[in-house]
């Protein structure tokens, strides 16, 4: 990662989605955003909303998904040019992912779910990975449940396994899609102290999209879908 680049820069980027079935070839505008960079550090609010872009926009700056036109970088390292294989390595160890469907993996527990990201890098020796994920998931109240898969968990242990995950690297870049939606209001509000204290602490780049006050009370700058999109979310011919 090189010094002093913005932790994430956007530059020209769309997203288009082919829309299957009639008789034309025709796209789906989601993404057209302005210029965008968030300095290292920062913690921005991503707010729009639901189907203007948001869950897109994420998945392009974490490398899930590609651009139809446009340059990512992250810390100044292009993402868009970088092989699948360097983009998966790359995301691995820089960019924790909250998913706003959580993606854990069922058949493993929630302690291997957190062990995962770990193994698939070499920030941390092996014989760590297990005890770093059950403190991680530990401070996120979770440490009676390090066994238990994903379906033997409520949607609000869940979505806590799926933060630690994202914490389990130790990246300097956090994005994360609603990651206090299936918490109630008490439990959202101790998760989020517990996410946003090993943030801090580290220095992390926060990306988060939420409309609860509990999460938005830290950040600096509040990035609005319908001031930064210029998609209408309309089909149109390919
Ligand atoms: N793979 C895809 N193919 C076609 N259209 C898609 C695809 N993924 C997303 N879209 C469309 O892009 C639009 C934006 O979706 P996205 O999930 O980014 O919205 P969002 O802002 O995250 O909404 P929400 O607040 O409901 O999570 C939606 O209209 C959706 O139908
Ligand atoms: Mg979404």
């Amino acid at each position: 990662m090189k010094h002093a680049a913005p932790a994430v820069a956007l530059r020209g980027v769309r997203k288009a989605f082919p829309l299957a079935g009639g008789e034309r070839l025709e796209v789906l505008d989601v993404v057209d955003v302005v210029d965008v960079e968030l300095a290292p550090g920062s913690w921005t609010a991503l707010n729009g909303r639901s189907g203007s872009g948001k869950t897109t926009l994420l998945n392009l700056i974490a490398g899930i998904s590609r651009p139809t036109a446009g340059t990512i970088t992250i810390g100044g390292d292009d993402i868009v040019t970088m092989t699948q294989a360097r983009r998966d390595a790359f995301r691995a160890r820089h960019v924790g992912y909250v998913f706003q469907t959580f993606n854990l993996l069922s058949a493993f527990s929630a302690l291997e779910n957190v062990m995962l990201p770990m193994m698939f890098t070499d920030v941390r020796p092996r014989r760590e990975h297990r005890r770093r994920a059950a403190a991680i998931l530990s401070r996120l109240g979770l440490g009676a449940r390090l066994t238990h898969p994903p379906h033997r968990l409520s949607r609000g242990e869940q979505q806590r396994v799926a933060i630690a995950r994202a914490l389990a690297n130790d990246p300097p870049l956090i994005l994360a899609d609603e990651p206090c939606a299936s918490l109630d209001a008490h439990t959202a509000r101790e998760v989020l102290s517990e996410f946003w204290d090993v943030c801090r602490q580290d220095g992390k780049t926060v990306l988060v999209v939420s409309h609860e006050d509990a999460a938005l009370a830290a950040v600096h700058r509040v990035l609005d879908m319908s001031e930064i999109n210029r998609a209408d979310g309309q089909p149109r011919a390919a």
